[in-house]
């Protein structure tokens, strides 16, 4: 039996139900985040609130009546406690959308209560993915212009994931007018004569936690890193790949396009940002 939150109750799943005419439901107009915990503690919530309330901001849903950092902290504990998940690793997700209404694009009038739905769920660490790396296919960039809001209208990211699977791939890598920007559901890194090279964070990205977390990593490694994107022709050249996120990690990939990337095994940078970010995880 699983316990998920909605609007304030923890209830079964199966008793769990929205309206029909809510705006997640019909048009996508809601944002998300997935966060991750090991041993029962949530890993970098701190980001993730702050990034789930710089995208409500950006689309005008103001759900302070239900939701404040301290709510979102006790909504993540209460579910992994409720759904045995205090061991091991596990994700809680929880969306916001911009509530039920008449369907009309524009927002509905001030007061429309947002719903506010989260779950938890185990997680795997793919650990034998991780030792041989990954494969990926490169696919345009399809997405509008501002990938830093984490919306939950993914259509575009579904269809590129769904491409990559009947691929046999791990990931799809994201090319906007030459730039690679990043992954279906990841951020994208790339070595290239020793350094560490990431897109940008601008619009054109999601501003990956798990991403600003392994720039700071390396750079107290004393990698090189270049916040500047790879563009499509570095690609046959990358001596490491990698896709990081939330329940990715850090993901070699070990074949590009059918191409092998680098030695066609994880290479020492990856690894080492690997090793770094499960240490920070295990004793955060
Ligand atoms: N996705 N880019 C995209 C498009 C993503 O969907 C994600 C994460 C990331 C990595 O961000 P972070 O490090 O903050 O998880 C980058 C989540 C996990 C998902 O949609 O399930």
């Amino acid at each position: 039996m699983s316990i998920v939150y909605l609007n304030g109750k923890y209830l079964d799943r199966e008793q769990a139900s929205l309206p029909l005419d809510d705006r997640g439901f019909l048009f996508g107009d809601g944002v998300y985040e997935v966060c991750r915990a090991v041993e029962g503690r949530l890993f970098a919530l701190d980001a993730h609130w702050s990034r789930l309330q710089k995208g409500l901001a950006a689309i005008a849903i103001d759900c302070r009546d239900r939701l404040d950092a301290a709510t979102f902290a006790e909504i993540a504990h209460r579910l992994l406690e409720r759904n045995d998940l205090r061991r091991g690793h596990a994700t809680v997700y929880l969306q916001v959308t911009r509530g039920a209404a008449p369907r009309t694009h524009a927002y509905p009038p001030a007061g429309t209560p947002p719903t506010v739905y989260a779950y938890a769920a185990p997680f795997r660490v793919p650990t034998e993915l991780r030792e041989a790396g990954a494969g990926a296919i490169t696919l345009p960039d399809l997405r509008w212009a501002r990938c830093d809001i984490k919306s939950v209208n993914l259509l575009p990211n579904v269809m590129a994931k769904q491409r990559a699977v009947e691929a046999g791939a791990f990931e799809a890598v994201l090319v906007r007018e030459g730039v690679v920007t990043e992954g279906a559901s990841s951020n994208v890194f790339g070595v290239i004569g020793g350094e560490l090279r990431t897109h940008p964070a601008t619009p054109h990205i999601l501003h990956g936690i798990t991403r600003s977390i392994v720039l700071e990593m390396a750079r107290e490694l004393g990698i090189a890193v270049r916040e500047e994107p790879l563009l499509s022709d570095d690609l046959l050249h990358v001596e490491e790949l990698f896709a990081t996120g939330t329940t990715t990690d850090v993901q070699p990939l070990v074949r590009l396009d059918g191409h092998v990337v680098g030695s066609g095994a994880p290479g020492e940078i990856t690894r080492a940002l690997w090793r770094a970010l499960e240490e920070r995880m295990l004793r955060h």
